[in-house]
C-alpha cells in the first residue's frame, strides 16, 4: 500500500484527533457540510458503488454502528457487520493481529470499537485497508469528537459567536468518558477556549488530557458543583456515568438524581446555554445524568450532535477512500421518492 496519501496527516488511519489540524479539519467540515443533501435524503448518491465497509463492534453501540453504516450505505457502499465477542472468532481466541488482517481481505475500509485502548491501534497495524477507530476502552472516540465540534461549531455560529473564546463547561464521568478526552484534545486547536470542569469524586479528568489543554494556552477550572460550573458559560457537555467501566461502589456513589436539569439552569439563570451530550443518556431514575426536562430549551442540540453525526462520518469515508467532491456530485441525483418529515 502506498504511504504516500495520508488524509488524516499522518498515514490512512484515523485513530486519534492529535492527527488533525486546523487545515486537515477545515476541509472535513468543508465535506460534511458539501454531503448534507445526502444525508438528509434529499439527493442519492452511488460514489461508493462496489466498496465494502466492515463493521467491527466489540462493545455495546447503537448510534455510532448506525451512523457510520448509514452513513457508507447512503454513499452506495455495502455493509458487512459483526457485533460483541461471543459471535466473532475472537472468542476461539484469534488475535486481534489475526482477525484485522482476514476482515480487512474482505473490505475497503475498517470501522472498529474494541473495550481495550489502544487496540484500535492493533487492528490498524494488521490491516491492509483504511482502519477508522470508534472507540478504544477509555482512549480515543475521533469521530464523536470531530461531529461534536462541527455541531458546537454550528450552534455557535448561529448565536453569532465562534469556538474561539467560547466558554464551556464539561460536567459527568469525566475519567472514564473518552468522547471528553477526545473533544478537549480537538477544540485545543482553537484559541482562547476557558473549560470548566465538574465531576463527582473519583471520576475527574485524567491529568494528562488537562495538561495537554493547558500547555496549549487554554483556561481549565475544575469547581465542586454542577451550578458553579453551568454559570455564565456558552455551552454545557453532559456525560453518562460510564458503569461499566468502573468497581461497583463507584458506579453506587454516583447513583443519586440528576447531574444537570433544568432547576439547576434556571438557578444558574443560564437557561439558553448551548446543551451538547455525546448520549446514550442514561433516563433511567437516579442515573445522575442530564434530565430530559431541558429538552424543550432552546439550546438543546444533543439531537443535532447524531444528524450531524452522519455527515462528518461521511466525510471520513470520503477521506479515507481519496473520493473528490467532484466524483460524489458526478454520481449524485435528486432522489425520485417524496420528502421525509424535514
Ligand atoms: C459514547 C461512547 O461510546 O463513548 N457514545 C457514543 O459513541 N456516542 C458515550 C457513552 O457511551 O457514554
Amino acid at each position: 500500500m502506498s504511504h504516500e496519501f495520508a488524509p488524516f496527516g499522518q498515514g490512512r488511519h484515523l485513530l486519534s484527533v492529535l492527527q488533525f489540524d486546523r487545515e486537515n479539519l477545515r476541509a472535513l467540515f468543508e465535506l460534511a457540510d458539501a454531503v448534507d443533501p445526502i444525508a438528509k435524503r434529499q439527493a442519492v448518491c452511488t460514489v461508493l458503488d462496489g466498496a465494502m465497509l466492515g463493521s467491527l463492534f466489540f462493545e455495546p453501540s447503537t448510534r455510532t454502528r448506525l451512523s457510520f453504516e448509514s452513513a457508507f450505505l447512503r454513499l452506495g457502499g455495502e455493509v458487512t457487520t459483526t457485533t460483541g465477542f461471543t459471535f466473532s472468532s475472537m472468542a476461539k481466541g484469534e488475535s486481534i493481529a489475526d482477525t484485522s488482517r482476514v476482515v480487512s481481505g474482505y473490505s475497503d475500509v475498517l470501522v472498529v470499537r474494541h473495550p481495550d485502548e489502544g487496540s484500535v491501534g492493533e487492528f490498524a497495524a494488521a490491516s491492509v485497508v483504511p482502519v477508522i477507530n470508534a472507540g478504544d476502552g477509555t482512549g480515543e472516540h475521533p469521530s464523536q469528537a470531530l461531529l461534536d465540534l462541527y455541531t458546537l461549531e454550528k450552534e455557535l455560529t448561529a448565536r453569532g459567536k465562534t469556538v474561539d473564546g467560547c466558554r464551556i463547561a464539561i460536567l459527568g464521568d469525566l475519567k472514564f468518558g473518552r468522547t471528553v478526552h477526545s473533544l478537549m484534545k480537538l477544540m485545543s486547536l482553537h484559541d482562547g477556549l476557558d473549560f470548566t470542569l465538574f465531576s463527582p469524586p473519583g471520576l475527574e479528568l485524567p491529568p494528562g488530557v488537562k495538561e495537554y489543554v493547558e500547555a496549549r494556552g487554554h483556561a481549565v477550572h475544575v469547581v465542586t458543583s454542577v451550578a458553579e460550573a453551568v454559570r455564565g458559560v456558552d455551552v454545557i457537555y453532559a456525560t453518562r456515568v460510564q458503569r461499566e467501566r468502573m468497581a461497583t461502589d463507584l458506579a453506587q456513589a454516583n447513583a443519586h438524581g440528576d447531574l444537570l436539569n433544568r432547576a439547576i439552569l434556571a438557578d444558574a439563570g443560564n437557561l439558553d446555554a448551548i446543551i451538547m451530550h455525546p448520549l446514550p443518556r442514561d433516563s433511567r431514575p437516579d442515573s445522575y445524568d442530564l434530565s430530559d426536562d431541558v429538552d424543550d430549551l432552546p439550546g438543546l442540540a444533543i439531537f443535532h450532535q447524531t444528524d450531524n453525526g452522519l455527515n462528518v462520518r461521511m466525510a471520513i469515508f470520503l477521506t479515507a477512500l481519496g473520493v473528490s467532491l467532484e466524483a460524489v456530485h458526478l454520481t449524485t441525483k435528486q432522489r425520485p421518492w417524496k420528502a421525509t418529515l424535514r
